[in-house]
C-alpha cells in the first residue's frame, strides 16, 4: 500500500472534516468535536499550513495531522516559550492499523523541526505516542491547564536539549475552548 503524505489544501477541508468525524466516532475519551476544532484552528493566527497533513492512498485521503502554534508561559520568569500543540490526528477506521498515524506523525516532525520549532505538546492516548519519542510532560516540568492524568499529557524535542530551561504551562489559544 502506497502512503502518500502532503499539504492539506482547501479543497481537503471537506474530506478532512468527514474523516475526523468518522474517526472519532467510537473513541471513548472524545468529546467528538474534533472536526470543528481544526475548523476553527485554520482560521487562527497560530495555524502553519506546513504543519496540516494529509495522508492519501490511491488519491483519498485516509488520515490527517495537524499542529499548531501554542506557548509555555513561565509565570516566575515571566516567560513564554513557543511549541506546538498536535491536535488532532484521525486515521479512517477502516486504514487504521497499519502506520499511516505513524507516518503523519514523522512527517509533521520532520517539518516542524525544518521550521525551527523545538518541541510538540499533546494530550492522549498514554500507550500510543511513546514509540514516537512523546514523554510525560511531568518529566520536564511543563503542566497542562486544566486537570488531567499526567501519563496523557505528552511532549517530545525535535532537537537535543530544546526544553533545556523551560518549564511552565501550556497556554492554549482561545480557538481550544480552555479558559
Ligand atoms: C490513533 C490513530 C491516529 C493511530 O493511527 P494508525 O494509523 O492506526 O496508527 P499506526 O498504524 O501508525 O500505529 C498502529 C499501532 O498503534 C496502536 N494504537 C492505535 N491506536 C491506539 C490507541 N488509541 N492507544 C494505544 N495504541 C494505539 C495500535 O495498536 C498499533 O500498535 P502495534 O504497532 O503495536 O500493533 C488512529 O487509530 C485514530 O485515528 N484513532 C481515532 C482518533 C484518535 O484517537 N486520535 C488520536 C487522539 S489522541
Amino acid at each position: 500500500m502506497n502512503i502518500y503524505i502532503r499539504q492539506e489544501s482547501v479543497n481537503d477541508y471537506q474530506a478532512v472534516f468527514d474523516l475526523i468525524e468518522q474517526a472519532f466516532k467510537y473513541e471513548k475519551h472524545s468529546n467528538h468535536k474534533e472536526q470543528f476544532l481544526v475548523e476553527k484552528l485554520r482560521q487562527s493566527p497560530g495555524f502553519i499550513p506546513e504543519l496540516s497533513l494529509i495522508a492519501e492512498v490511491g488519491n483519498t485521503p485516509v488520515g490527517y495531522i495537524l499542529l499548531t502554534k501554542i506557548y509555555i508561559h513561565n509565570e516566575e520568569k515571566k516567560e513564554d516559550y513557543p511549541s506546538l500543540a498536535l491536535a488532532s490526528i484521525a486515521v479512517l477506521r477502516e486504514f487504521q492499523g497499519k502506520g499511516i498515524g505513524g507516518r503523519l506523525i514523522e512527517e509533521a516532525h520532520r517539518i516542524a523541526a525544518q521550521l525551527d520549532f523545538g518541541s510538540i505538546i499533546l494530550l492522549g492516548h498514554a500507550d500510543y505516542y511513546p514509540r514516537f519519542g512523546y514523554v510525560t510532560m511531568a518529566e520536564y516540568g511543563i503542566s497542562m491547564p486544566f486537570d488531567v492524568p499526567n501519563e496523557n499529557c505528552m511532549l517530545t524535542e525535535l532537537h537535543e536539549q530544546a526544553l533545556t530551561d523551560v518549564q511552565g504551562t501550556v497556554v492554549y489559544p482561545e480557538e481550544f475552548g480552555i479558559i
